[in-house]
């Protein structure tokens, strides 16, 4: 049998994030503020994974399903070709608030529209293409979303997931606890029709949360 290494475990991943590169300006700031005001947001691990795609890709359109505080859409608008945009969607009147606030102060006014709704309503309702497609929002709605995103792709586009292995659990082989039971089973279906969509390709990295990357073909 091929030989395994057990590479996720502490003193790999305490060293991997002493080579990240910290955020500075205002995405630090806002990064301190969701960390002190319990907003979640996502990890400088996942940032730095989500630079590099974007750096490849250079999109011109992107969705965000789940905008919270506007960070990582202010993130990625520095990631953009030239007249590229970022749609992101929000259904917490208080987060939409926040994110118009900080975004103005981004300076990324014209390029990232906050839209305050459901984000599957707003799937169900958009005839629109993107380059990326960023899912970051209810985490039980994921497999729907997916399945409405992957016909809501360019040529090559690039859905992202965050939070797929939902702390851990959704790898565990013991009970989950009663309370997310029904959330790991989603995520676990989720990820099992992902990775066999034969219009994609996969994969799924254990970093922060867990992350999957689909690629059209
Ligand atoms: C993890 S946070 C997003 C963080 C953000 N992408 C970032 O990293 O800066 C998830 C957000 O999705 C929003 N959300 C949850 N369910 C939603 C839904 N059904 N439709 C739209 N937004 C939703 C929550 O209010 C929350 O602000």
């Amino acid at each position: 049998m091929e030989k395994r290494f057990n590479i996720v475990n502490i003193d790999v991943e305490e060293y991997i994030q002493s080579t990240l590169k910290p955020l500075e300006g205002f995405l630090k700031e806002m990064s301190e503020h969701a960390k002190k005001n319990n907003i979640p947001v996502a990890k400088l691990e996942t940032i730095r994974a989500l630079e590099v795609i974007f750096n490849l890709k250079k999109p011109k359109a992107v969705l965000e399903l789940g905008c919270a505080i506007g960070f990582t859409s202010i993130f990625f608008a520095g990631y953009l070709d030239k007249s590229g945009y970022i749609d992101t969607v929000e259904n917490d009147p208080d987060m939409v608030k926040i994110a118009k606030s900080n975004i103005k102060n981004s300076g990324f006014e014209k390029t990232i529209n906050i839209i305050y709704a459901e984000a599957y309503d707003y799937l169900m309702n958009i005839d629109k293409k993107y380059d990326i497609i960023f899912i970051d929002a209810a985490k039980g709605q994921y497999e729907k979303y997916f399945d409405i995103c992957s016909n809501l792709l360019n040529e090559k586009g690039v859905i992202i997931a965050d939070n797929v292995l939902y702390r851990g659990m959704v790898a565990k082989k013991d009970k989950i606890p009663h309370r997310q039971a029904t959330l790991v089973e989603r995520l676990r279906s989720f990820l099992d029709k992902i990775t066999k969509d034969e219009r994609f390709d996969t994969s799924i990295l254990s970093i922060a949360d867990g992350l999957s990357i689909s690629v059209k073909k």
